[in-house]
């Protein structure tokens, strides 16, 4: 599975992906989770903190005038899993993180690392890792480059009129999307900061797109983050984190169907 979260800057795209991406390595997926925009977010929501490595610039190299190809790529030599080896940190329950959106001096600048990106995404093996993917807000950017590589692209929507607007440009280009060759096959819908059911019903009906669960507001997110730790470490009983667990199964519900079979084989497990 290869997930792109999207949607407006603030939606909660970093504050979703980190929990669900730790969620899903619990369960046993190999799991990487990349950012690639340049408002720090999902290192947080990981538990990492907030981490300052980025791909470096001398991961990617500058074609020499003439030669054919794209004007960037990979480090002779370097291919896309000696990249996640190399670069990728450690995140709690195992996650991988790398992260390429930043602009900081030793870190490629961005043109740079979306061609990091875009190489080492296209050259993962078709079945491992899961990736979890936090992609620059706003509407255009996603589709030119960062989330050619999603097969289920999640638009995280808050209940605001702006927050809907943008989700339905979203899922636009997501079907219509100048960089996706095959186009993601799924594309849903997670409500985020909702106050109530309202909140949901009204997302679902102004964007008539499939939404697969909602994400209640709750103080401990932005008290979570303030801390520069995870909602999932600070407040593991919350009904916030109730709710990403849910939306975690739906997104992958083979993960869930197996852990089913594997709770009723053990003795006393099961319903
Ligand atoms: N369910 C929630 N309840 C309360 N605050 C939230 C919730 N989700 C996100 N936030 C807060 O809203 C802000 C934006 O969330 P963030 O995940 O950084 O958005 P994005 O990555 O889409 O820009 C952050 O300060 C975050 O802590
Ligand atoms: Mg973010």
């Amino acid at each position: 599975m290869r997930v792109a979260f999207v949607g407006k800057g603030g939606a909660g795209k970093s504050a979703i992906a980190g929990v669900i991406a730790r969620l899903l390595a619990r369960d046993g997926e190999d799991v990487l989770a990349v950012d690639s925009d340049p408002m720090p977010g999902l290192s947080v929501s990981l538990g990492l903190g907030v981490v300052e490595s980025a791909i470096p610039a001398d991961a990617v190299t500058e074609k020499a005038a003439g030669e054919p190809g794209p004007r960037f790529r990979l480090r002779q030599g370097l291919t896309a899993t000696e990249a996640i080896d190399r670069y990728a940190l450690l995140a709690p329950d195992g996650v991988r993180f790398l992260q390429f959106g930043k602009t900081r001096a030793s870190a490629a600048p961005l043109m740079r690392s979306q061609w990091a990106f875009r190489q080492i995404l296209d050259g993962l093996p078709p079945e491992t890792p899961t990736v979890i993917g936090d992609l620059p807000g706003g509407t255009r950017q996603p589709f030119l480059g960062w989330a050619g590589y999603a097969d289920t692209v999640v638009v995280v929507v808050p209940p605001t009129s702006a927050g809907m607007l943008s989700a339905r440009r979203l899922a636009k280009l997501a079907t219509t999307g100048p960089t996706t060759d095959t186009g993601p096959s799924r594309i849903l819908a997670v409500v985020s900061q909702a106050r109530d059911d309202a909140d949901v019903e009204r997302i679902r009906q102004r964007t008539g797109l499939d939404v697969i669960g909602s994400v209640p507001w709750d103080e401990r997110v932005l008290a979570a983050e303030r801390e520069g730790r995870s909602v999932l470490d600070t407040a593991p009983d919350s009904a916030v984190v109730a709710a990403l667990t849910a939306l975690a199964e739906r997104l992958a519900p083979q993960r869930a169907a197996q852990r089913q079979a594997a709770l009723a084989d053990f003795p006393g497990g099961g319903a």
